[in-house]
């Protein structure tokens, strides 16, 4: 079974112990982003670097998906606590996620950020000349879901959820804002890659799952933790291990 699998993490921190874990890895540049494609467990993986941001990471989909033509995409790395509840080194799993960047004002000089309108995406399929369906939500694939859900009771350093990523190129720390994005849609977290990935891979029509670390929370005062990047990928390496394609 030649089935490939593309696990994706922006930042160095969030690949190393991913590639480190390859057998017989291989390196390629496409473009500027690096892929590392090997062996893992029996399981053909190639671990993608998109760099950080939503332009990255949908421009190393689009060229990961065309060069390794992978039955299923992760994104996977770091992320910022939107429900209060959640601490450093929990994991959230992405039932869904949105582009918090993508909303419109009302006209009202006195309207500001809290009248937003998310607009979805802009997707035109040129053999079916048409655009492709807008939806504000992008949902993470079911039979991924399930198989991070088999995952997740061996996983001992914080609870395993489903839930919902704020994805847009803002790094929020006004507990206010977070708030709202939480409340009025529903974040679990934020980071800046899952959605403009997940955007790519529902173009291609290719399984898709955000699977995110807290590393950093304002409702707990936690800053930046740089070992949850690790953790998280020992959580996606067990993942991969139940994915049966
Ligand atoms: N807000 C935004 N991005 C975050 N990341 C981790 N925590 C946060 C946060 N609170 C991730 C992003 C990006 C890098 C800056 O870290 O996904 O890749």
């Amino acid at each position: 079974n030649t089935k490939i699998i593309m696990l994706q993490g922006a930042m160095d921190l969030e690949t190393e112990l991913l590639i480190a874990s390859l057998e017989q890895p291989q390196e390629y540049l496409l473009g500027k982003w690096r892929f590392v494609e090997g062996i893992y467990k029996d399981k053909p993986l190639v671990i993608a670097a998109t760099s950080i941001g939503s332009a990255n990471a949908a421009a190393a989909t689009a060229l990961g998906i065309e060069h390794f033509h992978p039955a299923a995409v992760i994104n996977q790395g770091t992320a910022g606590g939107h429900d209060p509840a959640l601490k450093a080194f929990d994991i959230v799993l992405g039932k869904q996620s949105f582009d918090a960047s993508s909303y419109r004002t009302a006209k009202e000089e006195q309207a500001d950020w809290q009248h937003m309108e998310l607009m979805g995406a802009y997707a035109y399929d040129p053999q079916e000349k048409t655009f492709l369906p807008q939806s504000v939500y992008y949902a993470g694939d079911q039979k991924l879901l399930e198989a991070a859900h088999k995952a997740a009771s061996d996983y001992t350093r914080g609870k395993v959820v489903d839930g919902c990523f704020a994805s847009s190129n803002t790094w929020n720390r006004q507990k206010e804002r977070i708030r709202y994005l939480h409340e009025q849609f529903g974040s679990s977290c934020e980071e800046m890659e899952v959605h403009s990935a997940a955007q790519i891979c529902q173009q291609y029509k290719i399984p898709f799952l955000g699977i995110r670390i807290i590393s950093n929370t304002e409702f707990q005062d936690e800053e930046f933790q740089p070992e949850s990047a690790k953790a998280c990928q020992q959580f996606v390496l067990k993942v991969v291990q139940n994915i049966t394609y």
